[in-house]
C-alpha cells in the first residue's frame, strides 16, 4: 500500500542511483496508478497550492493542489522534474526559447494516472482545464526553492521573460482560488 515515507524513502534513495530521472519516474508512476491510495494518504486539501513533503539539496517532492481553471505562468526549472496525477486533469503546454524570446512548442495533457518527466531546460505552463482542484505530486532533481542557476519566469500574455517571482506565484495561487470560489458561488 502506498504511504508518504515509504515514497520519499525511494526517492531518495533513487536520486542516490545511477539514472535518478528513470528511477523516479517509475516510482511516480508507480504511486499515481492507484490515484485513491495517493489520495488516501496525503492531507484533503482545502487550498490551492503546494505543500512540501520533502525538500533536500538534491531532490524536493511537492504535493500541488491547482486551483479549478487556474491557468500557470510560463516557467524553467533548472533542473529535471516528474510529475504524476491522481486527481483532476493537468494540461501542459511547452516551449522553447527563440530569438525573440520563446514559442509555443508543443503540449500534452495528464489525467489521472499519468507521469511525465520534464528535462532539466524545459519551459513550461499549466492549465488546469476541469471545474475542481487538480491533484499531482511533483518530484524534482534538486531543491526546488534554490535551483542551481536562476530561474525564469514568462508574462503569460508579452511572453517577456522576467527572473521566478515565488511571491508573485504563490499569489497566482490566491487568486485562482479566490476566482474559482467566486464562480461556484
Ligand atoms: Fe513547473
Amino acid at each position: 500500500m502506498f504511504t508518504i515515507d515509504r515514497f520519499l524513502e525511494s526517492c531518495r534513495r533513487a536520486v542516490a542511483g545511477v539514472d535518478p530521472e528513470q528511477a523516479v519516474r517509475e516510482l511516480v508512476a508507480e504511486a499515481v496508478a492507484d490515484p485513491a491510495a495517493v489520495t488516501a494518504a496525503l492531507p484533503e486539501r482545502t487550498q490551492a497550492g503546494f505543500e512540501i513533503l520533502h525538500r533536500a539539496a538534491d531532490l524536493t517532492v511537492l504535493d500541488f493542489a491547482w486551483a479549478p481553471w487556474m491557468c500557470f505562468k510560463p516557467h524553467n526549472h533548472c533542473m529535471w522534474s516528474a510529475v504524476g496525477i491522481f486527481a483532476g486533469r493537468e494540461d501542459n503546454l511547452f516551449w522553447r526559447r527563440t530569438p525573440a524570446g520563446i514559442e509555443a512548442a508543443g503540449a500534452r495533457s495528464l489525467g489521472a494516472g499519468d507521469v511525465t518527466v520534464l528535462g532539466r531546460d524545459i519551459i513550461h505552463s499549466v492549465v488546469n482545464p476541469v471545474g475542481r482542484m487538480t491533484r499531482a505530486i511533483h518530484v524534482y532533481g534538486g531543491d526546488f526553492f534554490a535551483p542551481p542557476r536562476p530561474r525564469s519566469e514568462w508574462d503569460h500574455e508579452t511572453l517577456v521573460e522576467r527572473p521566478w517571482d515565488i511571491d508573485h506565484t504563490r499569489r497566482m495561487f490566491a487568486e485562482a482560488e479566490a476566482r474559482a470560489h467566486a464562480t461556484s458561488g
